[in-house]
């Protein structure tokens, strides 16, 4: 399943939630990415100064992550957050699926107005090793600044920034939005087993969860 929508739409939450829910496993690429950088390796370095600007990191870069992460996690199925971002990316993930006898079978798109996001993600903290998102106004954790499982730290991403985040919003507009368009032909070519599914993200996250549980389950297919 890929999990596409702008920055702050709600993709990690949410992803958290199907995790829990459906034994799905998560590939976040930015965390993928933030992890790659705190360990020092050398695609974190080279990664760094593009998501500091809110500007995607060179394609060559997150094939590798991920057809890596694909790989070791091919026995169960798993949700792709954040990936792909361009029409580039979405072929090279058909390979890579084909590749490992592996398709796709859900988009989920992820809708909110521009004017929400920027209040979620100007709010957001997060937890460095595992990617839970909290927001100190709309989804607090139980204890202040602190992580609900590990109780360890929350902090703030540093692209988190108004400046960094208009970046990332045209990003969005000018590269990933096209793949809307493209997973919808596909969905509709015959044979297809592959479904594009809209969910209205501006409501609570529970209620988002509500209907993204209610769209994926069989009965709805
Ligand atoms: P990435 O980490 O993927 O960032 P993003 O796409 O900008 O999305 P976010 O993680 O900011 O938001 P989200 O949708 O996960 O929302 P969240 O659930 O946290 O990528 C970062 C960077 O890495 C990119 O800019 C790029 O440089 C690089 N990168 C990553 N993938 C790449 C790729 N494939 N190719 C090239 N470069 C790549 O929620 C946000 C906030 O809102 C939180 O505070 C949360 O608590 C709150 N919230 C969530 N849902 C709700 C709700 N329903 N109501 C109210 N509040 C909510
Ligand atoms: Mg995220």
């Amino acid at each position: 399943m890929v999990l596409l929508g702008p920055p702050g739409c709600g993709k990690g939450t949410q992803a958290e939630f199907l995790e829990g829910q459906f034994g799905l496993v998560h590939l976040s690429t930015g965390d993928l990415l933030r992890d790659a950088l705190a360990r020092g390796t050398a695609a974190g370095i080279q990664a760094k100064e593009f998501m500091a600007k809110g500007l995607l990191v060179p394609d060559s870069i997150v094939l590798e992550i991920v057809s890596e992460s694909i790989k070791s996690s091919i026995r169960g199925g798993f949700i792709l957050d954040g990936f792909p971002r361009n029409l580039n990316q979405a072929k090279a993930l058909d390979a890579l699926l084909a590749e490992n006898n592996l398709a796709l079978t859900h988009v989920v798109l992820l809708e909110v107005p521009a004017q929400v996001l920027k209040k979620r993600i100007c709010g957001r903290l997060v937890h460095p090793a595992s990617g839970r998102s909290y927001h100190t106004g709309f989804c607090p954790p139980r204890i202040p600044n602190r992580d609900d499982v590990t109780g360890e730290e929350l902090v703030r991403r540093p692209d988190d920034t108004e400046e960094a985040l208009e970046k990332r919003l045209g990003v969005y507009e000018s590269q990933t939005r096209p793949l809307i368009e493209h997973y919808s032909l596909t969905s509709q070519a015959k044979k297809s087993k592959l479904r594009l599914v809209r969910i209205d993200a501006s409501l609570g996250p529970q209620e988002v969860s509500k209907r993204l549980a209610a769209a994926l389950s069989p009965s709805s297919q």
